[in-house]
């Protein structure tokens, strides 16, 4: 491990960072996106999945962090069989870069499992020496896409708040709208998240996209204080089905495919997008912002 002091010594210290803290004369352009919902088995896993692939295509590099505990993560639905995880980085038996593994289309994947509640509650020690080893990751990736669970649990809470932009996914179906708002409600009211990138899932057409948007924002407007941001929709396909019983992308075995298309589009769409803070290390404000949560 290199010691915090060693990476201190190389950048320039900036007092409204703990750990003494490190912001690097070369600034980096990390995006920092969770995927999150209120309601599970809306496609998170899915969409994070066949977006980084589509992201990587347009020639950036991703990093993706499985952030949820659940059983249908990411390296089942990739058919990887990852030998460490996280909780290994945070022991101290491995680096980072020992743990992540190569997914399709030149995609990175940290694995974390049970670190990923670990990571949220680590002691004074251990976050130093996770928060050095995030930070030499910083200049390898243009994108980390957080795969949240679903809900809000104080884990989900913690990669929302952390993350530098929430996409908020929503499908067609009354619980998946009123927990998308209650997500939203619990995120602004008692963390000051208040701007949400709104995607859904499983529409037969654009129209229907756009009408549940209108719904949502109709309500958010008069309850809460939010913005939101209609980042556009995923087609229900079978195909997608096709491909997760495959165990692959939709967007790699079914580029043609109507939901392909679509992530295509979103991919594009997401990198048109200037970036929100480009003056931070965007792994340095994850794990600060991850932190950070005891105070809020
Ligand atoms: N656009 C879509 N069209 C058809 N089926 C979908 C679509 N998105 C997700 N699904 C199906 O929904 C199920 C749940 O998706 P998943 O990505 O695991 O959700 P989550 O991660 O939110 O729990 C998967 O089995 C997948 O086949
Ligand atoms: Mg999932």
């Amino acid at each position: 491990m290199i010691a915090p002091k060693e990476i201190e010594k190389s950048y320039k210290c900036d007092s409204q960072w703990p750990y003494g803290c490190l912001q690097k004369v070369k600034m980096n352009q990390t995006r920092i996106i969770s995927i999150t919902s209120g309601k599970g088995g809306v496609g998170k896993t899915n969409i994070v999945a066949n977006l980084a692939y589509t992201i990587a295509q347009l020639g950036k590099r991703v990093l993706v962090l499985d952030a949820d505990l659940g059983l249908a993560n990411i390296d089942i639905l990739l058919g990887l069989t990852p030998r460490y995880t996280l909780e290994h980085v945070i022991m101290g038996k491995k680096h980072l870069p020992e743990v992540i593994v190569s997914g399709p289309g030149g995609v990175d994947i940290l694995p974390a499992s049970s670190g990923v509640e670990e990571l949220t509650n680590l002691n004074p020690n251990q976050r130093e020496h996770i928060f050095s080893e995030f930070f030499l990751l910083n200049e390898d990736y243009d994108f980390l896409l957080i795969d949240t669970a679903a809900g809000i649990s104080s884990n989900v809470i913690c990669f929302n708040v952390a993350a530098s932009e929430v996409i908020n996914v929503i499908e067609p179906d009354p619980t998946s709208f009123t927990d998308a708002y209650a997500l939203m409600k619990v995120l602004s009211v008692k963390y000051g998240v208040n701007h949400f990138k709104i995607l859904l899932n499983s529409v037969n057409s654009e129209e229907e996209a756009k009408g549940i948007f209108e719904k949502i924002e109709l309500v958010t407007n008069k309850f809460l204080n939010v913005t939101l941001e209609y980042l556009g929709f995923i087609f229900r396909d079978k195909k997608l089905k096709e491909a997760v019983r495959k165990q692959q992308l939709v967007v790699e075995i079914y580029p043609y495919a109507r939901s392909s298309r679509c992530f295509f589009q979103l991919a594009r769409v997401i990198c048109k997008i200037p970036h929100e803070s480009p003056h931070f290390n965007g792994f340095q404000r994850f794990i600060h912002g991850l932190f950070k949560r005891e105070e809020l």
